[in-house]
């Protein structure tokens, strides 16, 4: 009797089991052909997708041999949602240039959406996206209108930043916070005016709220919140924690915003990016459905925060330890600075067209490292023809901006750390179109303009100053940026500033 109830049992759930696997398959092929002619690629699994075939620690080099197995373009599923991979310089130029409008969409991470409840630049599409987009970069590009350029702000912090370095007296340091600081004062200089002291409350609290967002994001449980926000939420933990402080920044934010509101009208000058906003919504109190409103305001700003710091003060991270692990570059770099700065100034952008070696080293510093191999996820907005595929409205679409970076087509050295990529036979900078560490087309990077001058200005004046050198011979340093949900980052390092005179 036992032994059939046992038997009975085995086999029901065998069959409940076939069955559930039988109605996935049937609901992933129906998706599939409801999806008509989607790109090609790995068979997906019920409920995982291609999960399995996936490197999750290096996912972008499967998508590339993906790409290689089925094409430039090819889908993969992610559990059960469609990513279209898009490779190769001339695909990402058909589809976020030529195709640019439909390829504008910005998918959707839940964690990046709860972070601003859905407003501002980065996480919008359509026409939220639009009109904040082309408000912050007049605005950025404007700044300087009333009092100082953007640049004087960068040479400012600069300047702060040698003086930090150089209080070390020569000691030991990883140089991770005092740069994390100087690019987040940078972007507190373009929001609000003005830089702060590193250890002042007001800067400590919009620096924690970034760092800690970035933590948490990277964190598993940041994983975990992108796949399941509505159970995370319910739960303590890193992210409500983070959340909280996030809210609190935002509320600091705001309070800046009233304060200004008060004494601005419509026809004021801007002095900082939060003033151009508010008179921008004075502008616009009775437009209808104006996007410009506190939410957007707080969006915004925490999105020049959050796409900002990490990425430029990592490059510069990376830039010091290929200095470090090349002696000899970093001699002919300060060479070129002595040659065209001298000791007396400080470095500006006029000088960089007769640096060519130096743009050239920056160039190469961001192309080897590859910060973004996958930029940030877009998406279609509406159904579109590539190709001869069919990509229904809305499906993620990641631009593979590695695969062009290290294209051996388009690179003189592909695989190596070499300035040579971006300098012609006489010794002189060499565009090249293929560099898209910013991406490309519509949703190409909007900071690119200021994160070029910082990246510049920060370089120089640290090595007009300072020789960097590291605690192994360069033969045993590894440069190897280590991969993130986000991006690639640089490995944690120590280090020697050495006062060059
Ligand atoms: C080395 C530094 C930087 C790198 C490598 C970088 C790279 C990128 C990349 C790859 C994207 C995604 C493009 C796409 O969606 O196709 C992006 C977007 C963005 N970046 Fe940067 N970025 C840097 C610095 C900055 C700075 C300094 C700011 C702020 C002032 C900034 C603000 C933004 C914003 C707001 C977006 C979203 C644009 C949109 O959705 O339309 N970035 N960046």
């Amino acid at each position: 009797m036992m032994e059939t109830l046992v038997f009975l049992q085995t086999n029901l759930l065998s069959i409940v089991l076939g069955l559930v696997t039988c109605i996935l398959v049937w609901m992933i092929r129906g998706k599939q052909k409801s999806f008509g002619r989607f790109p090609p690629g790995p068979r997906p699994v019920p409920l995982i997708g291609n999960l399995l075939q996936i490197d999750l620690k290096e996912p972008y080099k499967s998508y590339e041999e993906f790409c290689k197995k089925y094409g430039s373009v090819c889908t993969i599923w992610l559990a059960n949602k469609p990513v279209v991979i898009l490779s190769g310089y001339q695909t990402l130029k058909d589809a976020l240039v030529t195709q640019g409008e439909e390829f504008s969409g910005r998918a959707q991470y839940p964690f990046l959406m709860k972070a601003t409840n859905g407003y501002g630049v980065l996480v919008s599409s359509g026409h939220r996206w639009r009109e904040l987009r082309r408000f912050s970069i007049t605005t950025l590009k404007n700044f300087g209108m009333g009092r100082r350029s953007v640049e004087e702000r960068v040479q400012e912090e600069a300047r702060s930043l040698v003086k930090a370095f150089d209080e070390l007296n020569g000691g030991l340091f990883d140089p991770r916070e005092l740069l994390c600081n100087a690019v987040s004062n940078v972007i507190c200089s373009t929001v609000f005016g003005h830089r702060f002291e590193y250890k002042d409350p007001e800067f400590l609290l919009l620096y924690n709220a970034v760092t800690d967002a970035f933590i948490v994001l990277n964190s598993r449980i940041g994983q975990l919140y992108n796949m399941f926000p509505g159970i995370l939420d319910r739960f303590p933990g890193k992210h409500r924690d983070m959340f909280a402080l996030l809210q609190e920044a935002q509320a600091y934010v705001k309070k800046e915003a009233d304060i200004r509101l008060k004494h601005l009208d419509a026809n004021s000058i801007p002095q900082d990016f939060i003033e151009a906003f508010v008179i921008k919504m004075i502008q616009e109190k009775d437009v209808p459905n104006s996007e410009f409103h506190y939410g957007n305001l707080l969006g915004s700003v925490w999105n020049l925060f959050s796409a900002g710091t990490e990425t430029t003060s990592s490059t510069l991270r990376q830039m010091l330890l290929m200095m470090i692990k090349h002696p000899q570059i970093q001699a002919r770099v300060q060479k070129e600075i002595d040659e065209v700065v001298g000791q007396d100034r400080s470095p500006s952008m006029e000088d960089r067209s007769k640096m060519p070696y130096t743009d050239a080293v920056i160039h190469e510093v961001q192309r080897h490292m590859d910060l973004a191999p996958t930029s940030l996820p877009h998406k279609v907005t509406a159904d579109t023809e590539f190709k001869s595929y069919h990509i229904p409205k809305d499906t993620m679409v990641l631009p593979l901006l590695s695969s062009v970076l290290f294209d051996p087509k388009l690179w003189k050295n592909p695989n190596n750390f070499d300035p040579e990529n971006f300098l012609d036979e006489e010794g002189r900078f060499k565009k090249n179109d293929a560099f898209l560490a910013f991406g490309l087309g519509k949703r190409i990077c909007l900071g690119e303009g200021l994160a070029r001058m910082e990246l510049f200005l920060f370089t120089c004046s640290l090595l007009q100053r300072f020789t960097f050198v590291g605690t192994k011979p360069p033969e045993e340093i590894v440069t190897n940026p280590k991969n993130c949900s986000f991006g690639r980052l640089p490995c944690v390092y120590d280090c020697y500033a050495k006062l060059r005179v």
